[in-house]
């Protein structure tokens, strides 16, 4: 018999079999009591994991025996994540260079260093169980973006690098940075990702599929709640000393969220395949805007952005 490590330090075998929700009520409690700079960055020298030592040999076994049509169901989300980890990864340097307290910089480069590992992750999943052997990173993703609908190509290519590139350009400009916060920790990580990656795990979880993928994300989810945990602490901060960043912040929001939440919505043509299978396929655009809210009251604003109209949960017969 195994004894249960806390989730703070606990390993990807056990990692496994954790709820989605317990890793996720790190950011709830994280919300209550904002944690400073310094114990986020002590948090990530306590919650290491290796990408290298994922043995994907069984999820491999699960794939190949998985009809052609729920492959191809599957595949949507992992290739987003895919896509999204990369462009994440590779947009985050212009921010550590622009934080203006040091503490921030500190935290931000241990993010930069999650974000690579992430993507490391899906191209190890890609390659070893989905079989993308393309022999050059750049070439996997290409594969994965066939997948990636314009509303998400939007998000995460076009906006994620049109803000980092004004950071880049302007790194004393505070309001580049406030609204490249907003969109990155705040609509990609707290909005979009974690109500994709809740859905996805819980999915696999109770379907006990890809065992070594769920050790894998759920330390994915474990490391995004230190990311989240710190763009809330930072927009906080940032409209305390200048309440003019809240209008950035809420003029990104409007920007952003209203796509955001289109591309996490299920694709129509889903709709009655998802409902015929006993799914709620709105659970995730629905957890979405939750999150949204919630992140936002903690940083002391509310969502003003016309956001789409979700569906309630289905009745069960
Ligand atoms: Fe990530
Ligand atoms: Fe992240």
């Amino acid at each position: 018999m195994s004894i249960d490590m806390p989730l703070e330090e606990a390993p990807l075998s056990q990692l496994r079999q954790t709820p989605i929700d317990s890793v996720l009520h790190i950011i709830d409690e994280g919300l209550v009591h904002l944690p400073s700079y310094r114990e986020l960055y002590y948090r990530w020298e306590r919650q290491q994991w290796k990408a290298q030592d994922i043995d994907f040999s069984e999820d491999r076994k699960q794939w190949e025996a998985m009809p052609q049509d729920e492959r191809e169901m599957r595949i949507y989300a992992l290739s987003a994540f895919f896509q999204g980890e990369a462009c994440v990864t590779d947009t985050l340097a212009p921010y550590v260079l622009a934080m203006p307290d040091e503490d921030m910089r500190i935290f931000l480069t241990t993010q930069l260093v999650d974000e690579a590992r992430h993507t490391v992750f899906f191209e190890r999943f890609f390659r070893d169980v989905m079989g993308v052997e393309t022999g050059k990173i750049e070439e996997s993703l290409a594969f994965a973006r066939q997948y990636v609908n314009d509303d998400l190509k939007f998000i995460l290519i076009d906006s994620l690098t049109e803000v980092a590139e004004r950071i880049r350009q302007e790194p004393r400009n505070l309001a580049h940075l406030v609204e490249g916060v907003t969109l990155y920790h705040i609509i990609v990580e707290a909005t979009m990702a974690l109500a994709g990656q809740r859905n996805m795990l819980e999915i696999y979880r109770t379907n006990n599929l890809f065992p070594a993928f769920r050790g894998g994300f759920t330390a994915v989810a474990r490391d995004e709640s230190r990311h989240v945990v710190f763009g809330v602490k930072f927009l906080r901060d940032m409209i305390r000393r200048d309440n003019a960043h809240a209008h950035v912040i809420d003029a990104a929001i409007d920007t952003y969220a209203p796509i955001a939440i289109r591309g996490i919505s299920p694709n129509p043509d889903m709709v009655p395949r998802i409902l015929a299978m006993g799914g709620d396929p709105w659970v995730s655009p629905r957890y979405a805007m939750d999150s949204l809210a919630k992140k936002l009251r903690v940083i002391g604003l509310r969502i003003s952005a016309k956001l789409p109209a979700i569906p309630p949960p289905p009745v069960s017969a």
